[in-house]
């Protein structure tokens, strides 16, 4: 089995304002004295990518993106591009997290042009996947989930950099998982999906995600498949956040 090192990976959403920024700063200096085996990267407001980049500039903590336009450049009112983000000091980004594609009506076929436009540019994608209440319910959720991967994923990412996160949409903000059996049966077969299509697929960090928190996140980081976490709530105070960087070890 080939060991993949965690990523543990913060996703502020719409919240910050330039007073947040203390709390990355505070995250990578804590770091800093005490260096995390994880990978760990904050995903702030586009407004913030800039700023924080600059102030995590000799720091270990990669700084990354929530969104990304498909196009590099263009007539697009209000949009960011990844070349922009990039330039801005952003390293990875987030694509086809719940809320895009619920809010802002992103399909697997936007997502995967997004995740084309992120390798693009130069930025590793976190190529967000996860099934509905009903969907667990009626127990389709591993196949929901597969056949949103097959359509998200690109083959373009052959021999590339990404990171899949599965993130139960009714796990989100909720303060509800599943269980840590329904974790590891959801990461064992997108491992598989992911060896069977990808030539570097065993290698790539399959993150859980969905109201983790210092409470959790130990158990989480510790189940079979789980190669890191995308926080959400958790990830906004270096006091919540530190300790789920620290449980990965
Ligand atoms: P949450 O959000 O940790 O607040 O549940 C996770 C996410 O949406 O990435």
């Amino acid at each position: 089995m080939v060991s993949v090192r965690k990523l543990i990976a913060g996703n502020w959403k719409m919240n910050g304002l330039s007073n947040q920024i203390v709390e990355a700063v505070a995250v990578a200096e804590d770091l800093a004295r005490n260096p995390p085996k994880a990978r760990v990267a904050i995903c702030p407001p586009s407004i913030l990518v800039h700023r924080i980049a600059e102030r995590l500039a000799r720091s270990i903590v990669e700084v990354g993106a929530q969104d990304l336009h498909g196009e590099a450049a263009g007539a697009f009112t209000g949009d960011t591009s990844g070349e922009m983000l990039h330039d801005a000091g952003a390293r990875v980004v987030i694509i086809g997290h719940s809320e895009r594609r619920t809010l802002h009506y992103e399909d697997d076929a936007v997502v995967s042009g997004k995740v084309n436009a992120a390798l693009r540019a130069g930025l590793e994608p976190i190529i967000c996947v996860g099934e509905r209440l009903e969907h667990r319910e009626a127990g389709q959720a591993l196949e929901v989930v597969c056949q949103q991967l097959e359509r998200s994923l690109p083959m373009t990412l052959d021999g590339r950099a990404f990171v899949v996160a599965y993130e139960p949409v009714w796990a989100i903000g909720t303060g509800l998982t599943p269980t840590l059996d329904e974790i590891a049966d959801m990461h064992r077969a997108i491992r598989t999906l992911l060896v069977e299509r990808f030539s570097n697929g065993a290698a790539r960090p399959i993150l859980y995600g969905g109201s983790v928190k210092p409470s959790n996140a130990a158990d989480i980081l510790h189940t079979q498949d789980v190669d890191g976490v995308l926080v959400g709530g958790a990830s906004l105070l270096a006091k919540d956040f530190l300790p789920i960087i620290r449980a990965a070890e």
